[in-house]
């Protein structure tokens, strides 16, 4: 807790160790409240140190129990013990440094260090967690080899863990069993990991290419042994993957991965041994759903493509979070799609983007996907991070070309293996590679915010050309006024009136070039206006742009209606068909908004309802993409299309769609839901593309049926939601339900926790389908359930599925007009801010948009943002949340 002003830190200053430490000895005598740990480094002064430059460690919460240098006690003349350093003065060149400390991982709530989870000790280290662990210099760029000893009473822990490799096991004559691991790998410290307890193990075991055997170690709690199989196949899959998409095997003896119930992310990338939020590892067809299947073959396959991107190569300062994060999502995101629907799972990273991303680029917080400065680093965990950063690389890849992607991936690989490295690094392998100038593109690394693209089209048959102009605007965001033109690369078709594409000759090349007659081509915008110039077009083509979504930005389109129409049936790049339906989507609901605030009555367009209705009726079309074009884009990304975020109009409209929809095509809708659950019944549930896609669109089918509450719907919700034999469609049907009226939402509840109160994944869904219900009394019914004995804020996975999950997801009842909304949920950042103060900052989220809304909401939101700033003892977590916020 800090009451001073909080501190910024500058990747500006930037300074390269002082000492570094090739090895580590560390020793853990394990106790719920008073483990002992015992460090001993090697420390060395770099040849660019003083000789009188203190030695400075990192700890926070420590107790420190003694100092010793080459085995000899230091007193406290020699060190300075700070709320967050030990400094010690007088140390010679190279020594041996012990440190004794003691920590409470029972006390640990946090979850952040060492902790207990359901009696089970584990770590999380990332970002600056092994501080909490002992004195040490945590930071990215000091690489030591790992040796630890962890003692325990073998029959409380039976399982005692750590990276690497067992060397020795043996029981002392403490009676206690002292084991020892050995990582010969030098790693920074936040990836170093403990476990210890009581667990079941799920063994499998694998050939790498070089034909190296590796043991893959799957730890779950007893109760949850029979849900480990879909994560273990998931893991063989990513393994085979990266072999053959990067050329990268495994290289280690054994893999583990650990599950626990009580884990602030989704997951950790420890060396050898990953710690795994047990959302992202259990499975079974009746407790998870394909979205939980999909998160977690996903999650597991982004956790082992860390091991070369993260581990092998790691982050010289965490400025370069991205570095690791943005190139691992995009491998996971690269694998995703070449194991479930490719156009799919592009469509899921482009939501993701749109719902996430954007709005935090567009609000307070908007920072660079390389930031230059940070407070609480856990703050940065970012979609901008994360998901933008993967765009960035799949630009690269894509304007590049894969091949040439491939060697500089290779030349990555090859130079920087065992160090910890830049941003400048990794693109400047792509450039030496290849021989090219990246200097521009590494202005995505750097300026922060959405890039809007608006172009304009000219057809003139006279002289059959075709002219694209682009012009790029970028806005200011916090810190940035002024930018520079991003390199963007949109990759572009023009479909004819007969619906093929169009051979696409510049006019500036000849008619026997070798690009000339190709049917898409990346045009990179350098400038902020860039033309394109087609020959050889007789007619106006419709153009079909940023295919595959090539760039995060938002393209504004001048096409008309019967454009996008004509696109969403005949555009060949799967993405851009569902592109142009929710853009379709997009304008009705925007009309109706602006219908609905004129005080005119709201009608739904025929032509697109006949479009959506030509849609769901193609069978000819892979169910999973119906469902994909048939779903509305969501709330959050709706209000991001708007300057004024107008909460009632967005549900209004976007509800009288559903219902409209639901109402005029019921009698398709229940035909199409009907064809799809009757080829599925007695079918065992199978996670594989074409099941997964059935499964997506009969359920939409269902929630377009239910919306308007027609009794053929809800009868079809309540059968699927009482006889479904997998979580999928059990909770296609508890969702319609759960938006009616009590009489009919509260026994099917009530009968879903009854089975399910056992299952703490299921039992999260069940606050979340509540929490996100769209009913009057919203609030109430979360105040409620807050009180329920299930609920827990010590747990983030049940805080996100309640608190999170209304806050976020559920507008109308968040942004009730009175601001009641807004007062829960700061009375509860508050709260948690004293135990977990991580969790607690990601709830300031959806205040963050506060000034987009109308003056009233803006007023009550930022009160409730100023009652949490004027807290004395705010975390730097939700302090550099709030104040960004406020700014
Ligand atoms: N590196 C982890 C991943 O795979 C996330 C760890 C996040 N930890 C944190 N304290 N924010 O994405
Ligand atoms: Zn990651």
């Amino acid at each position: 807790m800090k009451t001073d002003t909080p501190k910024t830190i500058l990747l500006s200053e930037y300074t390269p160790p002082a000492y570094l430490v090739p090895s580590i000895d560390l020793e853990f005598r394990l106790d719920p409240h008073a483990t002992r740990v015992t460090a001993v480094s090697r420390m060395e002064r770099t040849a660019d140190t003083p000789a009188d430059a203190p030695l400075v460690l990192n700890g926070a919460g420590l107790k420190l129990v003694s100092v010793a240098i080459d085995g000899a006690p230091v007193g406290p003349d020699r060190w300075l013990q700070e709320e967050e350093r030990l400094v010690i003065r007088k140390v010679p060149a190279a020594f041996e440094l012990t440190v004794v400390t003691e920590i409470d991982p029972a006390g640990n709530t946090a979850l952040e260090g060492l902790y207990l989870s359901n009696g089970i000790f584990c770590t999380q280290c990332e970002a600056e967690g092994f501080r909490k662990i002992t004195y040490f210099p945590d930071r990215p760029d000091v690489m030591a080899r790992y040796r630890t000893t962890i003692i325990g009473d073998p029959a409380v822990l039976p399982v005692m863990l750590s990276n690497g490799n067992p060397v020795a096991d043996e029981i002392g004559e403490d009676g206690l069993r002292h084991i020892t691991w050995e990582d010969p790998f030098p790693k920074p410290s936040y990836l170093f990991a403990l476990v210890a307890g009581d667990l079941a193990l799920c063994e499998s075991p694998f050939t790498t290419m070089s034909g190296r055997d590796v043991s893959l170690r799957l730890y779950v709690e007893p109760r949850n042994a029979d849900k480990c199989e879909h994560a273990m196949a998931s893991l063989k899959k990513a393994m085979v993957w990266d072999e053959q998409a990067y050329g990268r095997e495994y290289d280690l003896d054994i893999y583990m991965i650990v599950a626990v119930d009580d884990f602030n992310m989704g997951a950790m990338e420890n060396k050898g041994l990953n710690v795994f939020n047990s959302k992202y590892i259990l499975a079974r067809p009746d407790t998870a759903t394909d979205s939980d299947y999909g998160g977690i073959e996903a999650v597991v396959a982004h956790e082992y493509f860390h091991n070369w991107t993260g581990n092998r190569i790691t982050c010289r300062d965490w400025f370069q979070l991205s570095l690791k994060e943005g190139l691992t999502v995009f491998r996971e995101q690269q694998f995703v799609a070449d194991h479930q629907s490719a156009a799919v799972s592009r469509i899921h990273d482009v939501r993701v983007l749109r719902a996430a991303q954007f709005p935090e680029d567009a609000g307070p917080t908007a920072h660079p996907v390389r930031p230059d400065s940070y407070i609480e680093i856990s703050n940065f965990y970012t979609s901008t991070v994360y998901n933008k950063g993967a765009e960035v690389i799949r630009m690269l890849h894509t304007l590049i070309g894969p091949e040439a992607f491939a060697r500089g991936m290779d030349l990555y690989f090859e130079r920087h293996d065992g160090q910890a490295v830049t941003c400048e690094d990794f693109v400047r392998a792509h450039a030496d590679a290849n021989e090219l100038d990246l200097g521009d593109f590494f202005r995505w690394y750097v300026q922060a915010g959405t890039p809007e693209v608006s172009v304009e089209t000219r057809h003139d048959p006279e002289s059959r050309s075709f002219e694209l102009t682009f012009t790029q605007t970028l806005k200011p965001t916090p810190g940035q006024p002024v930018k520079k033109p991003m390199v963007i690369p949109v990759r572009t078709a023009l479909i004819g009136a007969d619906g093929a594409p169009l051979a696409l000759r510049l006019a500036n090349e000849a008619a026997d070039a070798p690009e000339a007659d190709q049917t898409e081509r990346v045009l990179v915008l350098e400038d902020r206006v860039t033309r394109f110039t087609f020959a050889d077009v007789a007619e106006r083509p419709v153009p079909s742009l940023l295919r595959g979504f090539s760039a995060p930005v938002k393209l504004e389109t001048r096409a008309e209606d019967a454009d996008l129409a004509f696109l969403m049936g005949h555009d060949d790049d799967a993405f851009n068909r569902w592109e142009a339906a929710q853009t379709y989507a997009i304008r009705v609901i925007h009309r109706l908004i602006a219908d609905a605030a004129a005080g005119r009555p709201l009608v739904l367009p025929a032509d697109f309802r006949d479009a959506f209705a030509r849609t769901i009726g193609d069978d000819s079309l892979d169910p999973a993409l119906i469902a994909e074009a048939l779903t509305l884009p969501g709330e959050s990304y709706l209000a991001e299309t708007m300057t004024r975020i107008d909460v009632e109009g967005i549900t209004a409209a976007r509800q009288f769609v559903r219902r409209e929809i639901g109402r005029s095509l019921e009698g398709l809708l229940l035909e199409v839901f009907d064809r799809l659950a009757a080829e599925d019944a007695g079918k065992p549930y199978s996670f594989d593309p074409a099941s997964v896609g059935r499964r997506s669109l009969a359920n939409l089918c269902l929630a377009y049926l239910g919306a308007p509450g027609g009794t053929a719907g809800l009868e079809r919700a309540r059968r699927r939601f009482e006889t479904a034999d997998n979580m999928t469609d059990a909770l296609g049907g508890l969702l319609v339900l759960a938006d009616q009226e009590d009489a009919l939402s509260q026994p099917a509840f009530d009968a879903f926790y009854a089975r399910w109160k056992d299952e703490p994944l299921v039992v999260d869904k069940w606050f979340m389908v509540q929490a996100t219900a769209s009913r009057a009394n919203a609030l109430d019914h979360v105040l409620k359930l807050m009180e329920h004995p299930a609920f827990s804020m010590r747990n983030p996975n049940r805080v996100r599925s309640l608190i999170g999950a209304f806050a976020a997801s559920n507008p109308r009842g968040f942004h009730e007009a009175s601001g009641r909304g807004y007062d829960f949920l700061a009375d509860q950042i508050i709260t948690l801010d004293a135990s977990n103060p991580q969790i607690a900052a990601r709830l300031v989220g959806p205040f963050k948009r506060w000034r987009r809304y109308d003056d009233q909401r803006q007023a009550l939101m930022r009160q409730a943002l100023e009652r949490i700033a004027a807290r004395q003892g705010l975390s730097r977590d939700v302090y550099e949340m709030v104040s960004k916020s406020l700014a």
